[in-house]
């Protein structure tokens, strides 16, 4: 069974192993990093139907005492009423330092999973275990946790690494071509912002998919390492979602994050032209439409303009946005916000 390693020196230093058919080599890779150990195992209800089996026998088969808490699928599940359960649930089984919790499923179990590791006996370890597409390029890998509150999502997080990331890329068998999808355009964002080389391998679909998980983490991951706290080059992998934001918002979040992204990536290629960045809106169309994605946004510039200011990456006076100036090539572009409604008003009618 062939796997790739990439390993993140980040606060704490971790390996990402990513393959297909490798969640039996779960054990093998934490055995050097815990030894015996008690694993509390956090996943949803969707994931738990498909795989919870499993990966308890995977575990307790290898001589692991591993317990199972299941949250209902979706984002409602990252909420504080399910993370202060779950810490309860660790304190019943009785975890301790030396054990971990292992994140098994999509990005809503991983952020919440990673928070919970910050906060229980002060910090334990934890192993994600990523089940979608956007988890394994994006959310299991680089230490943000978080949970959502009534104020607004991811307001209340840690910056907190996990010790393991083990992507068995065959678990994505399962997902809907739309979950599927939304990873999609995570996938597309690395290659716009930094990659013209994946964003050219992305015009073959399907694509390999261990070959281009592994691109988008060595990009995250090099991205994670200049700046793992986000204060200033991790902006970049925010692409598409300073628009792709606002639009979830209006829709009351019907739309989901991927496809808003995609839209927002469209709505931020439209833009730099007029920043004096480069125009490369007739190729990511091109890319997106071949992926399914419906590029049409049905708000007009002064509702993106509210929702937006809102936004928790607004600053002052100011407004920072990625904007590409060619594929391969984005830069963070500050803008007083009166000159960015005017722009926007430009693009958007
Ligand atoms: N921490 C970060 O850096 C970061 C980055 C991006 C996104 N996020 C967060 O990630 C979350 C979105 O992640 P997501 O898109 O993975 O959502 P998700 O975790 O809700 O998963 C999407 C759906 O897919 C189902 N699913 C998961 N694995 C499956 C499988 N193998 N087969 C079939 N169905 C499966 C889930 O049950 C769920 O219904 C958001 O909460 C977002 O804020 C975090």
């Amino acid at each position: 069974m062939s796997y790739q390693t990439i390993r993140v020196e980040a606060s704490t230093g971790y390996d990402i192993h990513i393959g297909r058919d490798i969640l039996s080599q779960l054990p093998a890779f934490i055995r050097p990093l815990l030894g015996e150990c008690r694993l509390a195992v956090l996943t949803d209800s969707t994931v738990d139907e498909l795989y919870g089996d499993k990966l308890i026998d995977i575990l307790t088969s290898a001589g692991y005492a591993a317990d199972k808490f299941v949250i209902p699928a979706g984002e409602a599940s990252k909420c504080a009423d399910n993370l202060l359960e779950f810490l309860n649930f660790l304190a019943d089984c009785r975890l301790t330092r030396s054990d971990a919790i292992v994140a098994f499923g999509g990005g809503v179990v991983g952020d919440m999973a990673g928070l919970s590791a910050a906060l229980y006996l002060r910090g334990v370890k934890y192993i994600q275990v990523p089940t979608t597409l956007l988890a394994a390029v994006d959310s299991s890998v680089g230490g943000k946790t978080a949970i959502d509150i009534p104020a607004g999502k991811n307001l209340v997080g840690a910056f907190y690494q996990p010790r393991l990331v083990c992507c068995d890329t065959a678990l994505m068998d399962t997902l809907s071509p739309e979950i599927y999808r939304d990873g999609c355009a995570e996938v597309i964002k690395y290659g716009v912002i930094l990659d013209a080389g994946l964003y050219a391998a992305l015009r073959e679909t399907p694509f390999n998919r261990e070959n281009v998980v592994a691109r988008c983490v060595q990009i995250k991951r090099d991205v994670v390492q200049q700046d793992e706290f986000d204060n200033g080059i991790r902006g970049l992998l925010n692409f598409g979602h300073t628009f792709g934001h606002a639009i979830e918002k209006l829709s009351n979040f019907t739309v989901s994050h991927g496809s808003a992204v995609a839209k927002g990536m469209l709505i931020a290629a439209r833009f730099a032209p007029l920043c004096g960045l480069g125009n490369i809106t007739t190729d990511l169309a091109a890319l997106l439409e071949c992926y399914g994605f419906d590029l049409s946004c049905r708000y007009s510039a002064e509702e993106l303009y509210d929702a937006m200011l809102s936004d928790k990456k607004r600053r002052g006076g100011n407004i920072t946005l990625v904007l590409p100036r060619t594929i391969g090539h984005c830069e963070l572009v500050t803008l007083p916000i009166e000159e960015f409604h005017d722009k926007l008003k430009q693009i958007i009618d």
